[in-house]
């Protein structure tokens, strides 16, 4: 143990992290030696690599060639065209060639609830039905194994934090009579939060807070969990992914699927107009040729006001974490090293004196991986622009559009107005 605390000094001596050992003397034997092991195994020069790293770059501009990525869209799609499209993806689902990930990692910062986001409840007054996000889910799934008469392997990525209280809470409500050998659940990778200062931030006196290392990491994890090798053993050819949050999602969807494989396409995304041309949403675009996201502050009103000549707007496609890959297309970049992107978060820490403070605003940078950077390394991609009443009713905040209540009233709406 000697040796392993001075060997943890020494990383920290060299990194600038001291601050970890602040109450390594209060620590009971077992408490230090999760401390110390902890130290021993963080890549250090890695997030603080990735720190002074973006130190640098946030304020580097993009030298990317910008093009615009077409999209087809839902409610133009010739209704003759459409129906052939629907069978091609019918068939897929049918012949079990299908399966679901679900990006389920997240921390769920702005939503600010104790406990994994998909365990968060609506409440439906008019029928005094309470169903959580993972509940919402699991039924979409459940209409469609009935409509086609089959089980859709469904995998769920966690995240260490979520883990052992997602895998709880569905034990809690027995899968929501899921078929339970069709669902796994797997973790995704992790890294330290580093505050604006650079110091890591602890937990718990005797531990560094670590989080989710973004939905991106999905496709590490899948390879590093033999997700992807299961999914071969099952005969899948075609992957929907999406995010936990959005309780319209529409994960088996087979116009979507018909579409992409009719017109040759390995991945595929779903998106929604973005009403507003300056609205802080970034959109599909091709960068170098590649499909891409462009960011919003990388769009002008001039760029986003630019139309093709059947007077379709180029840039006005806003991602809705709803995507379509085949499995080809997730081996390809299954061990790929997807860029960090920093974002800003509120993160509770314990502070100088050993309390536990929860701040008011966010306090800690985290690095994470998104899903669309591994998008470039294909040529092209299907988009398909829906109606957002009919697929987009995201849960992120209370304050925002995306709040708990309009995303009720969303569902609430759809369902009405369609067969359940
Ligand atoms: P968001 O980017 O909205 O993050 O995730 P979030 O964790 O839900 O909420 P905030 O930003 O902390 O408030 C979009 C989707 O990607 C998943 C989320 O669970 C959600 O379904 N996600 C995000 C992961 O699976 N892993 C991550 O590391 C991050």
């Amino acid at each position: 143990m000697i040796n392993k605390f001075r060997r943890a000094k020494a990383i920290l001596k060299k990194y600038n992290q001291e601050h970890l050992l602040l109450f390594y003397k209060e620590l009971t034997k077992e408490q230090r030696e999760i401390l110390i092991d902890q130290i021993l195994t963080i890549d250090f020069g890695e997030i603080i690599g990735l720190y002074e790293h973006s130190k640098k770059t946030i304020n580097d501009k993009d030298t990317a060639i910008i093009s615009p990525l077409y999209h087809y869209e839902k409610n133009l799609i010739d209704a003759k065209e459409m129906q052939g499209f629907i069978s091609i993806g019918e068939d897929i689902i049918k012949s079990q060639k299908f399966a679901v990930v679900t990006m389920a990692g997240g921390q769920g910062t702005r939503l600010g609830y104790k406990g994994p986001k998909g365990t968060y409840e609506l409440k439906f007054e008019e029928t005094n039905i309470k169903k959580s996000l993972f509940q919402i889910m699991c039924e979409d799934l459940k209409r469609a194994n009935k409509k086609y008469n089959v089980t859709i392997p469904w995998y769920i990525m966690t995240s260490e934090e979520n883990d052992k209280k997602t895998k709880e809470y569905f034990e809690e409500n027995n899968y929501w009579n899921y078929p339970r050998e069709n669902v796994k659940f797997f973790i995704q990778g992790k890294l330290p939060l580093i505050d604006v200062d650079g110091k890591l931030i602890l937990q718990e006196t005797y531990l560094i807070k670590t989080a989710s290392n973004g939905n991106g990491n999905v496709f590490n994890s899948m390879s590093k969990h033999n997700i992807i090798k299961d999914m071969q053993s099952k005969g899948i050819q075609w992957v929907s992914f999406g995010g936990i949050d959005n309780v319209l999602l529409k994960n088996a969807d087979p116009l979507f699927l018909g579409l992409t494989i009719a017109k040759d396409q390995k991945i595929a995304s779903k998106s929604i107009f973005k009403q507003d041309p300056l609205e802080k949403n970034a959109v599909f675009c091709k960068k170098d040729g590649k499909p891409a996201i462009l960011d919003y502050d990388e769009i002008d009103l001039e760029l986003s006001n630019s139309k093709f000549d059947n007077g379709m707007y180029k840039y006005r496609d806003s991602n809705i974490i709803s995507h379509l890959m085949s499995i080809d297309a997730i081996i390809k970049i299954k061990d790929v090293k997807l860029p960090y992107h920093r974002s800003y978060k509120k993160n509770a820490f314990v502070n100088e004196e050993g309390m536990k403070q929860v701040p008011d605003s966010p306090n800690t940078f985290k690095y994470e991986n998104f899903i669309f950077d591994g998008f470039k390394y294909f040529d092209d991609m299907l988009l398909l622009r829906v109606n957002p009443n009919e697929e987009f009713a995201p849960i992120k905040d209370f304050r925002s559009e995306f709040n708990p209540d309009t995303a009720k009233e969303k569902y609430e709406h759809y369902w009405k107005n369609h067969k359940f």
